[in-house]
């Protein structure tokens, strides 16, 4: 059976530290990760736009030394309506791993049921591990050790990127306090994780309170990909949880400013916390491509 990656939770918490860890190495050593992706093809399949998972992962793979098909969903048989089954059995027999960025997270686990070659998750309505090991790559570069920071995310607790947030943080060993509306929580399964992990995760309603002494601030879009036709729903809902100067004064002086990008700066976050000198958002986006050279060569060597 191929490992698949669709959630933090298909590696285990020594993993995660491992692929942490080499990836800081291939950072400051790119000839470490040597080309153990010779001769392989991998399929990136997108069925919602993207910039930094698309262009990261190409050259990811480029470099170490494999190659890529792009195809975006619209030009895929999935579009009208070829199983995501048929879809993964056949693609398996021309590739050797998948990157998928989809919706349905039910779809996408069938989806690599039904492959013979690892399946990637480049994002879907419910987990953005990927994202999630390039966030704790960029605070460990920054802080050295996760153990006791206090990791505050505003906004919706809800969302994929704060769920893999939370499960990464409780392989970490980091708190993790989530500043939302009450109907914008992190779902049960995501607490129950954490709490199998020996961490609680504090649900905080007011923004302020949330930061203080916060070692990292955190944000994400308040609509996410999909979600369009509850725009106006959402921004009513979340606009208490902005990350602005007020919620950033709460904070640690040293405190990291994080988002995952876009960003639509105005809404989650203010221009001015986000050029901010605490903020390492670009370096958190430059991550990526360390964090998925260390997850592919995990899968792969
Ligand atoms: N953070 C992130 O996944 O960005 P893209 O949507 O541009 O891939
Ligand atoms: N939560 C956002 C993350 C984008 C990278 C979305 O799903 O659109």
């Amino acid at each position: 059976m191929p490992r698949h990656f669709l959630s933090i939770s298909d590696i285990s918490r020594q993993e995660f530290h491992s692929i942490i860890d080499f990836a800081l190495a291939i950072k400051r050593n790119p000839l470490l990760a040597g080309r153990p992706l010779e001769n392989r093809h991998f399929a990136l399949i997108f069925e919602k736009p993207s910039t930094r998972t698309r262009v990261s992962f190409e050259v990811a793979i480029h470099q170490l030394g494999g190659h890529t098909l792009f195809l975006s969903g619209q030009e895929l048989q999935l579009s009208r309506g070829e199983s995501p089954e048929d879809t993964a059995a056949v693609l398996s027999r021309y590739v050797d791993g998948i990157v998928i960025r989809t919706f349905s997270h039910e779809k996408l686990i069938s989806f690599a049921q039904a492959s013979q070659v690892s399946v990637i998750n480049g994002l879907s309505d419910s987990f953005h591990p990927c994202q999630a090991l390039a966030d704790f790559l960029t605070i460990k570069e920054n802080r050295r050790t996760f153990s006791g920071l206090k990791i505050v995310f505003l906004g919706d607790g809800s969302s994929n990127v704060c769920n893999s947030l939370i499960m990464a943080a409780a392989y970490a060993g980091a708190h993790v306090t989530v500043a939302c509306p009450d109907e914008l929580s992190p779902p049960q399964a995501i607490l129950e994780f954490a709490k199998a992990e020996k961490m609680h995760v504090e649900l905080e309603r007011d923004a302020e309170r949330a930061a203080a002494g916060a070692d990292v601030l955190y944000t994400d879009v308040w609509v996410s990909m999909g979600q369009e036709n509850q725009s106006h729903k959402k921004k009513q809902l979340l606009e208490p949880y902005q990350l602005n100067e007020r919620v950033q004064a709460k904070a640690r002086k040293d405190h990291l400013v994080m988002h995952c990008l876009p960003a639509h700066k105005g809404e989650e976050i203010t221009q001015t916390v986000f050029e901010s000198v605490n903020s390492v958002i670009f370096d958190q986006a430059e991550n990526r491509l360390h964090a998925q050279k260390s997850l592919l060569h995990f899968l792969y060597r």
